[in-house]
C-alpha cells in the first residue's frame, strides 16, 4: 500500500476572462503517491500547468483542498507556503529559469546555501555528486549560455533536488528540447525515481508519458482516465509506448 504525499478534493481553478468566469479545474480529486513517477497528460489549454500549480501552492485554487504533511496548502500564508516549497518541493519547467551570469555549478549549490537544510561542505559534496552522475562535472564552471539546452535542463534538475525535496513537480521539462537532450533529460528523471525520488510531472509529450509508473489523464476540467504502468525498462519502450497509445486512443487523444 502506498502513501499519499499529496491529496486533492473538491479542487477547482477558475480565471476572470472579459468579466466572465473560465472553469479550469473543476472540482478535481486526486492522490499523489510517494514514490511514483506520476504523470499527467492533456491536450494544450487543457489546465496542466494551471494544475500543477494548484497542487504545489504556486498559485492558489479557487476552492477546494490540497492536503500535504497533514496541512491544507490552499488556506497557507504566502509566508508558509515559501516555505514549504523551498523545503520540502522541487521544480523544474520548460525553460530552465537559470541565473544567467551564474557557472552551472553555482546555479546549483547557491539553491543549497540559501535552504540551509545542509552545511556548505555538504551542499558541495553533493553537488558534486550530482554533477557527476549527471553528466555534467567537465562543464560545471560554464556559463548557461555556454551548454546546450539539455545540459541546463540537467543543471535545472541538479538544483531541484540539491535539497532532496520529498516531491519534484516538473512543468513540460522536455518541451524545449531536442529528441537526443530529451532523451538525456528522461534518463535522468527515470533515475531518480529508481532511486526513490517522487515526482510528479505534466506534460503532452508521448516520449515524457511513457516513463510514468502512473498515467493520468486532464479533460475538461476533471481526470477523465488512469493507467498504471510497470517499471519502466529501455529494452521494453517500444511496447510500453503501443500501451500508452493505445491508451490515449480510448481517451480520444
Ligand atoms: N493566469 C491566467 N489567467 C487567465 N487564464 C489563464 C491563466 N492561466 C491559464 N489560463 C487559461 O487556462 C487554460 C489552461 O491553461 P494551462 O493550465 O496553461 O494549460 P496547459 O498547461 O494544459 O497547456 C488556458 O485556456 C489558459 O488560457
Ligand atoms: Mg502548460
Amino acid at each position: 500500500m502506498k502513501n499519499s504525499i499529496l491529496t486533492a478534493r473538491s479542487l477547482s481553478k477558475s480565471f476572470a476572462h472579459n468579466g466572465e468566469q473560465v472553469h479550469i479545474l473543476s472540482g478535481v480529486d486526486l492522490d499523489i503517491y510517494e514514490g511514483d513517477f506520476t504523470v499527467i497528460m492533456g491536450a494544450s489549454g487543457s489546465g496542466k500547468s494551471t494544475m500543477l500549480y494548484a497542487l504545489s501552492g504556486m498559485d492558489k485554487a479557487t476552492a477546494g483542498s490540497v492536503i500535504y504533511d497533514g496541512k491544507n496548502i490552499v488556506i497557507m500564508s504566502e509566508k508558509e507556503l515559501a516555505r514549504l516549497r523551498y523545503s520540502d518541493f522541487g521544480f523544474i519547467f520548460q525553460q530552465m529559469h537559470l541565473v544567467s551570469n551564474l557557472s552551472l555549478y553555482e546555479n546549483v549549490v547557491v539553491s543549497g546555501y540559501l535552504n540551509k537544510k545542509q552545511s556548505p561542505a555538504e551542499v558541495r559534496e553533493r553537488a558534486d555528486a550530482l554533477f557527476k552522475r549527471i553528466g555534467i562535472d567537465h562543464i560545471k564552471t560554464h556559463l548557461p549560455s555556454q551548454v546546450s539546452g539539455g545540459e541546463q535542463q540537467r543543471c535545472a534538475i541538479a538544483r531541484a533536488v540539491i535539497n532532496q525535496p520529498k516531491l519534484l513537480f516538473a512543468d513540460e521539462p522536455t518541451g524545449a528540447l531536442n529528441r537526443k537532450n530529451t532523451t538525456e533529460v528522461l534518463d535522468l528523471l527515470t533515475g531518480l525515481n529508481q532511486n526513490g525520488q517522487s515526482i510528479l510531472m505534466v506534460t503532452h509529450d508521448i516520449r515524457a508519458a511513457v516513463r510514468a509508473s502512473r498515467l493520468l489523464y486532464l479533460s475538461d476540467g476533471n481526470i477523465i482516465g488512469e493507467l498504471t504502468l510497470s517499471p519502466y525498462e529501455h529494452s521494453a519502450e517500444k511496447s510500453r509506448e503501443t500501451q500508452v497509445n493505445a491508451w490515449l486512443s480510448s481517451l480520444e487523444w
